[in-house]
């Protein structure tokens, strides 16, 4: 079975249940075999692209990772330096390098559906890395994987996702991919950073986190995304802390067993003060031990020969 009746793996819109499960109870496996020093080998002789055209620590570094731990390469190339800067079209910047025989391109980029479009024009498989703030599918998987982790399952979990939801592509892919597993999904952030018609996803939204907090199994921080706003959408830094920040006063009454979670980068003190990024229910260093696990699984699932 693949993983997408796609040759790709671009977003976790169009996944359904078994689809999830069967990448999630894959990556578990895969875990396991790393965990007993047992390597899959299944990307030898493979050479994968990694085109990232946004920032990235977490995302490029663990993929690069699980490329190397299934046996195969990977080039990555800086776009400062491409010939993108020279005028090229991105269509032709990806027709080139595909010509130089890639097995599968990695791709992040500004612009929503941009690795949809590279998807479209070339035959390897190609895997969304976040686009612009449509989907990152990897990171709903980790975050996903890592919920399961945690706590067995995230069926009939509430699951809070805090923060910049209209900037955020982790949301998106979060909460399709949640929804599907039969978790119960609230988001909550500066009404000027809730799309207006997030409730027809099938979440509910809330306005004070303060009233919900206690009920919450798990609550997913989100970066306030400076580079995609323009200024203006919430007063201040202060008051955004005010009103949405993670405090260690705000946890008082949280379930003991609360896991929070950030896919990084922290900007510490705005939307998660260091007490709770660094705290007993924080799982966010597991979230990027796990991210290399689920991308191997991913790679593999899309890669491996069948
Ligand atoms: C996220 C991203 O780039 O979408 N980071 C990541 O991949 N871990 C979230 C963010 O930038 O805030």
């Amino acid at each position: 079975m693949q993983i997408s009746p796609e040759k790709s793996l671009l977003g976790l819109r169009s996944f359904n249940r078994d689809r999830l499960d069967f990448i999630l109870s894959h990556a578990r496996s895969l875990k396991q075999l790393y965990a007993d020093n047992t390597h899959a080998r299944s990307l030898q002789g493979k050479t994968v692209l990694n085109l990232f055209f946004e920032p990235s620590t977490r995302t490029r570094v663990s993929f690069e990772t699980a490329i190397k731990r299934l046996g195969g390469s990977s080039v990555a190339i800086s776009m400062e330096t491409s010939s993108l800067k020279k005028g090229e079209t991105l269509f032709d910047t990806v027709k080139n390098l595909d010509a130089m025989g890639f097995d599968a391109i990695v791709v992040r980029h500004r612009n929503a559906g941009v690795p949809h479009f590279i998807d479209h024009i070339l035959d390897v498989p190609v895997i969304n890395a976040g686009d612009g703030f449509n989907e990152h599918p990897s990171q709903g998987l980790l975050d996903i994987f890592t919920m399961q982790e945690q706590r067995g399952s995230v069926e009939n979990r509430n699951v809070l996702i805090l923060g910049d939801i209209l900037h955020s592509r982790v949301a998106r892919s979060n909460i399709w991919a949640l929804l599907q597993l039969g978790a119960k999904v609230f988001v909550a952030g500066p009404p000027t950073l809730i799309p207006a018609n997030i409730a027809d996803m099938g979440v509910t939204v809330v306005h004070s986190i303060d009233d919900v907090i206690s009920q919450m199994d798990f609550i997913n921080v989100l970066r306030i995304q400076y580079e995609r706003q323009d200024l203006g959408y919430f007063p201040t830094i202060r008051e955004y802390r005010d009103q949405f920040g993670l405090t260690q006063e705000r946890l008082k009454d949280a379930k003991p067993e609360l896991c929070i979670l950030h896919p990084g980068p922290i900007n510490r003190g705005i939307e998660i003060d260091s007490a709770v990024a660094d705290g007993p229910n924080n799982v966010i260093l597991n979230q990027v031990t796990n991210g290399v696990i689920v991308r191997m699984a991913i790679l593999d699932l899309l890669l491996a020969p069948k």
